[in-house]
């Protein structure tokens, strides 16, 4: 366990061997769950050394959002990185990570002003500036993020190509309830209530999918069946339902047939039950 920039660099020299071990990363927030476990797994399965950080990034919430009451549990995480093979958790006190205020920004144009760039004003800026602290500080040669945030791992494969990280970004699938329900860190907060009628998320998704077999389904229509299928359940609140081409995140034409898509689409959706806002996602490949 590292908690301090000096301390992570010695554990990462002492282990790395003069960079002759690779080195796999899994950035999080913490409170973490097997989706995250699927990462450090996957992190530890094809690299000398795993890293996990658990960091809640302050840069990354916006002044209403849930930074204050964002679930921790350290032991709990430090116990779950031990048995994924982890072999270093840095966990950076936010003095650590901001000493002074930044006056630095990593801002990606363009691939942030959709889905939860345009809903979370400087969301992926804060995302931006702590993943790029992060790989210098790590220096990975892979970096494992989830799809479940789909527009992050497009916006952090920019940053890496923009900015010439030496290092391959590789997305996982989205690991989900027996129900559906993608796993988040945020589930926590959920009443029972909200938590049945939340299953409306991935149950739209996997309707969308059939959906898009129909020789007459365009990506108007499927989003007005989504959205419908969503509103079903009495306290869904929808923040956005989007289509769009995947990784560039421009929208799909309202007259697009489905069956007949030439790039990967993303069908992207935030939704809130009261104060909970949780996203699902899925890609469509062309067929
Ligand atoms: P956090 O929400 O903790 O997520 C850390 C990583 O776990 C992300 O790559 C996310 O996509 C992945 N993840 C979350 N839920 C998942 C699930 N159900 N299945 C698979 N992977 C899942 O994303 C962040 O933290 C932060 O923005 C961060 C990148 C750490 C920067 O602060």
């Amino acid at each position: 366990v590292a908690r301090t920039i000096a301390d992570l660099k010695e554990h990462l020299f002492a282990l790395s061997e003069g960079g002759r071990r690779s080195i796999g990363f899994v950035p999080t927030m913490g409170y973490l769950h097997e989706g995250h476990a699927s990462l450090m797994r996957e992190a530890k399965a094809n690299n000398d050394i795993a890293v996990l950080s658990v960091f809640v990034n302050p840069t990354q919430f916006g002044p209403n959002e849930d930074l204050d009451r964002y679930p921790r549990d350290e032991a709990r995480d430090l116990k779950l990185s031990e048995e994924s093979g982890i072999d270093v958790a840095f966990l950076p006190t936010v003095q650590e990570m901001y000493p002074k205020p930044s006056k630095t920004s990593v801002i990606v144009s363009g691939l942030t002003d959709r889905l939860c760039g345009a809903s979370r004003p400087g969301h992926f800026d804060g995302v931006g500036l702590v993943v790029s602290k992060l790989f210098h500080l790590v220096k990975p040669d892979r970096a494992y993020f989830g799809m479940k945030d789909a527009q992050q791992v497009a916006v952090i494969q920019q940053i890496v190509n923009d900015l010439n990280f030496d290092t391959i970004i590789v997305p996982c699938p989205t690991v989900r309830e027996p129900d559906g329900l993608a796993l988040s860190s945020r589930n926590v907060y959920l009443s029972a209530e909200h938590r049945a009628q939340a299953v409306v998320l991935s149950q739209s998704l996997a309707l969308a999918k059939d959906w898009i077999q129909e020789e007459s389904m365009t990506a108007g229509l499927l989003l007005s069946s989504v959205k419908e299928r969503i509103e079903s359940a009495p306290d869904a609140v929808i923040d956005y339902v989007e289509l769009l081409r995947y990784p560039t995140l421009e929208p799909l034409d309202e007259q697009e047939l489905m069956h007949k898509l030439e790039s990967p689409a993303l069908l992207a959706m935030a939704v809130k039950f009261g104060t909970t806002r949780l996203i699902d996602n899925s890609l469509y490949h062309p067929n």
